[in-house]
């Protein structure tokens, strides 16, 4: 396959933090990127270059591009960090096969990306295209969080954003072996389709009795792990109202008002646990032959149909300037890009 000297790349368009916590909601592209011809990056050694197929648009990717991710911007480089392609030149045995990646030098929301050789995921045949682009991000953080449930031999666990994709991926999870979900939304029409994926209980923070409709089920249930993708007052009364020895793991901050933390003597008295979950550590700290075995599992659960991608748009690589904004305002599914 010829590689060409230029290709079309949403390059950002600032260094660095910017210091605000206004959460991935976005109403305009232009304040962060800009759609340029720059040249095709070159793989140094351990590097590979992907022709990207299709490009995964997640909440980390948002946070980013706004400068209020875990990690800083580089300016002129190109955004997205997660997708499919065909490693087309690097150092690689996967030379010429369809892999998905998280990209780490030059990102995926561009004609081509680059990335570690190490890091690749190759694909089977019948991996859907959706599917295969959004394969890393969310369905392994579910896969690691859902381990640490099974660990704490609770018969449930709690989860809010629960109508996100990850939350349907853990809906999911629970479903098929026996730890019942607590779903958490803001939308009261979500809690129908929540119970088709699986979840046993639906709570609803908009709903003002949430806390007494949340008593008896916490009670009964006795849930030990809180998965908060949130952040805000709702998240930090559930867990104040959890059992003994809960734990509110938190992997995502899609509130911008943090909570008040209330009663923080349950964390000396019953011994409750917060923390953090970030997937980038999970990958460093486990082992590949570990890895292999969750994303066989993956890449099963989808092909099986036990989980699927909801996909709320798919946007050409040339219209994102103008159609990202409210491709990211449709419920229910993920938006992806097409170069
Ligand atoms: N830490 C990690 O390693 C890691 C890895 C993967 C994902 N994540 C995080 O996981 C979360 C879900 O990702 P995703 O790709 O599955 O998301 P998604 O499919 O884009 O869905 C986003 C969901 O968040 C809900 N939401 C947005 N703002 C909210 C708020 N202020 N209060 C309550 N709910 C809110 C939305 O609810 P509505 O439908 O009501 O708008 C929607 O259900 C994100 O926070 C992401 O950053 C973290």
């Amino acid at each position: 396959m010829s590689i060409p000297e230029t290709m079309r790349a949403l390059v950002q368009l600032h260094d660095g933090y910017s210091g605000t916590q206004e959460g991935p909601a976005i109403d305009t592209v232009a304040p962060y990127l800009e759609l340029r011809e720059i040249p095709v990056p070159q793989p140094a050694a351990g590097q590979v270059l992907i022709k990207v197929d299709l490009a995964a648009v997640n909440p980390s990717d948002l946070h980013f591009i706004k400068g209020e991710y875990g990690q800083p911007r580089i300016k002129d480089c190109p955004a997205g960090f997660e997708g499919v392609g065909t490693v087309v030149a690097g150092d690689s045995p996967f030379m010429g096969q369809r892999v998905s990646f998280f990209a780490t030098h030059s990102g995926t929301w561009a004609d081509y990306a680059m990335t570690e050789a190490q890091g690749l995921v190759p694909c089977r045949p019948d991996l859907a295209a959706a599917d295969a682009a959004g394969q890393i991000v969310n369905p392994l953080t579910a896969m690691a969080m859902f381990d640490i449930v099974r660990e704490s031999g609770a018969d449930s666990f709690i989860l809010n954003a629960a109508g996100s994709q990850l939350g349907k991926l853990l809906i999911g999870l629970g479903r098929d072996y026996g730890i019942a979900p607590i779903a958490v939304v803001r939308r009261a029409e979500q809690a129908d389709l929540l119970r088709e994926h699986g979840a046993a209980e639906v709570l609803i923070t908009s709903d003002e009795d949430m806390m007494a409709n949340a008593a008896p089920i916490l009670r009964e249930r006795k849930p030990r792990i809180l998965l908060d993708a949130v952040g805000d007052q709702a998240t930090a009364d559930l867990f104040f109202a959890m059992p003994n020895r809960a734990r509110w793991v938190n992997y995502g901050k899609l509130s911008t008002t943090p909570p008040q933390l209330t009663q923080m003597g349950q964390l000396i008295f019953q011994q409750k646990v917060i923390e953090g979950f970030w997937l980038t550590r999970w990958m460093k700290d486990t082992a590949p032959q570990k890895l292999g075995a969750v994303i066989a599992e993956v890449q099963e659960r989808f092909v099986s149909g036990k989980w699927q991608t909801d996909v709320a748009a798919i946007v050409p690589l040339a219209d994102v300037m103008q159609s990202l904004p409210a491709a990211t305002k449709v419920v229910d599914g993920k938006v992806f890009i097409k170069p």
